[in-house]
């Protein structure tokens, strides 16, 4: 979604604006702009299309000596995305700027009355018409902030806004309603942006905005107020522990290729501090869970590839830790009026913490009771912060928009709960094998990623040029089929389609030809015969099938398939994470192979924060 970022220092505002930016590139937008002062005056400068059209559109603009500004990627929601819909926006009277991430549900009303008065709108978004209301407000109010707070009160829905105005040089005020919203402190500067890295060079002290507080910045000065009553409120600043190598590619061609490398340091990190030796053997600690009861039952709520990694943890939470578990995608949670006891929990998962289905599933689990367990990847997100206990996954930054490190994260954390709820057990239920393998998991995974990728290259040439593709999994493999189709549709826009292999005599077979290939998911688990058994099915009619196997006493196993992709012999668990980075690759590599813009990916934002 949209990326927005403001700056007030002492640095000239506009190149750092754009390198902001493009830190944020990977949420996904489709056009983007910047407003500056210069000599007393708003500027404002846009272009459709990537940000190397803004900075062309710069290029010889005499505007290094504004040190106040405000910048946007934009990610369309109302409007074409086209020059004239890109932001900034500005008031009817052009004297000053806003930038916005959400969506102003009542702009339609509030337009109706704008025109009425003799506002001309140049734009069909719901953001020019918060533009030309603040400026509205401001015939009235005594002072910029006051018209800025009035306008917002007036706003119903999200919004993350900025706004620059010359009236008072060098100032930038900036407001939160269930959109990411976040101060950077640094020395004689201050920045706000919806994600961290957008200022991560500058500065790793933080300031989380709270919905209905208003920032304001100037220089190194900063306050946040209360939208309601302008009353001031007293914020903590937050050190993150990040460095800018952590948000760098690091030598790789894409910042998806490295995220899917590093899933050997995301298991050591993610198990760091939270397994331990005793007398008894390997022991789990999630003490952030020690204050909740055991639930009667958990509800995992995600979407995407966060709901896969919940889909895939459900086996292992109801078999391993005595969890009752039940699965929902957060954008039917809330609509479904599910029915939530008190003594059950929800687990939201996010990486991004932000996304909107699952902030609002977080706030309907409350509303009725429930205790909410957050697993989240970024530090003071939203759903970090509105959980009753969060589990930070500590997968470092995902830049790409594919998410690939997040869910290896999810997954280990996931299985960490499951034998904590064992043995929260009374008895406790063991498994020290699980945890045996979860340690070993770095190791085994380092050693097989190598090789991995250079089978993806070559399955990746082979296949690249299929229309279609089923994914093929059973048990826990089901739900990393569907990832592996979430990932190849959306890297390469190849149609894929995820499923139980159990099912596809149930109808999708009739698709099955030899132009429509089928990866099938054949891990040494106990669902191995039958999975044999439905890749027979598909050889059977001419469908082309890449099988992903394990070795067993060091030999691949014999199957039928046109290609064998062999894995190492491993537990069943620790299978999981070496599939699920082969998937990534396969996808990854079939998307370099065509072409595709690999960190983002067409119509794709990273994080989706409206409904
Ligand atoms: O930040 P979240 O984990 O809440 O995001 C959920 C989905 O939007 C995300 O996983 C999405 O499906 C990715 N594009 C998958 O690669």
């Amino acid at each position: 979604m949209c990326g927005i970022i403001g700056y007030s220092g002492h640095r000239p505002a506009v190149p750092l604006l754009i390198e902001g930016l493009h830190r944020l590139e990977y949420r996904g937008y489709d056009s983007s702009g910047v407003a500056f002062e210069q000599a007393g005056k708003l500027e404002v400068v846009k272009a459709a299309g990537k940000l190397a059209a803004l900075e062309a559109k710069l290029e010889g603009n005499p505007c290094l000596l504004a040190t106040a500004g405000i910048g946007h990627t934009r990610w369309a929601t109302h409007g074409l995305p086209v020059e004239r819909n890109a932001h900034p926006h500005l008031s009817q009277d052009g004297d000053m700027a806003i930038i916005h991430n959400g969506i102003i549900e009542n702009f339609q009303e509030i337009k109706e009355e704008l025109v009425e008065k003799g506002h001309v709108f140049l734009s069909e978004t719901d953001t020019e018409v918060l533009a030309h209301l603040i400026g509205e407000e401001r015939k009235a109010a005594p002072s910029l902030r006051e018209a800025f707070a009035a306008a917002l009160r007036r706003a119903h829905g999200a919004y993350a806004v900025v706004l620059l105005a010359p009236e008072e040089p060098g100032i930038i005020y900036a407001a939160r309603m269930a959109a990411p919203l976040l101060m950077g402190v640094g020395v004689g500067e201050c920045f706000v942006a919806s994600d961290i890295p957008a200022f991560l060079p500058y500065t790793r002290e933080v300031v989380f905005l709270e919905d209905g507080e208003i920032a304001r910045i100037e220089g190194a000065k900063w306050e946040v107020f209360s939208l309601k009553d302008l009353s001031p409120i007293a914020k903590s600043v937050s050190h993150i522990p990040w460095d800018m190598q952590a948000a760098a590619k690091d030598g790789y061609k894409h910042f998806m290729l490295k995220e899917i490398m590093e899933q050997p340091r995301v298991v050591t990190d993610c198990l760091s501090g939270r397994l331990h030796r005793d007398g008894e053997g390997l022991r789990v600690s999630l003490h952030e869970l020690d204050a909740l009861p055991v639930p009667s039952r958990l509800h995992i709520v995600a979407c995407g590839t966060s709901y896969n990694a919940g889909l895939w943890g459900q086996q292992l939470l109801e078999n391993v830790g005595g969890i009752p578990t039940v699965l929902d995608i957060a954008s039917e949670f809330r609509y479904r009026d599910p029915i939530l006891r008190q003594d059950e929990a929800v687990m939201v998962i996010s990486q991004s913490g932000e996304t909107a289905d699952t902030l609002a599933a977080l706030r309907l689990a409350k509303e009725k009771g429930c205790k909410v367990i957050g697993l989240c990847n970024v530090v003071g997100s939203s759903i970090a912060r509105e959980a009753d206990v969060v589990l930070y996954t500590q997968a470092g930054p995902e830049i790409s928009v594919a998410s690939t490190k997040a869910m290896c994260s999810q997954m280990t954390l996931v299985a960490l709960m499951a034998a904590y709820y064992g043995q929260r057990r009374v008895p406790a239920v063991k498994d020290s094998a699980l945890l045996h393998a979860l340690v070993g998991l770095p190791q085994l995974l380092a050693s097989a990623l190598p090789a991995m990728q250079e089978r993806a290259a070559a399955l990746a040439l082979r296949f690249a040029s299929a229309r279609s593709f089923f994914y093929l999994g059973r048990g826990q493999c089901h739900a990393l089929a569907l990832e592996g189709a979430l990932k190849l549709k959306e890297l390469s826009y190849i149609h894929a389609e995820g499923y139980a292999s159990g099912e596809m005599k149930h109808g999708p077979i009739a698709l099955i030809d030899p132009q429509f290939p089928t990866f099938a998911l054949a891990l040494d688990d106990a669902l191995y015969p039958k999975v044999k058994s439905n890749i027979q099915e598909v050889l059977a009619r001419q469908g082309r099938v890449i099988a992903l196997v394990q070795e067993r006493g060091g030999k691949a196993p014999e199957l039928a398939a046109e290609e064998l992709w062999v894995l190492p012999e491993a537990h069943p668990v620790a299978a999981s994470f070496l599939a699920l980075p082969a998937l990534q690759l396969f996808s990854y590599c079939v998307a370099d192979y065509l072409g595709k813009d690999v960190d983002q990916p067409r119509n794709l934002a990273k994080s989706v924060t409206v409904e």
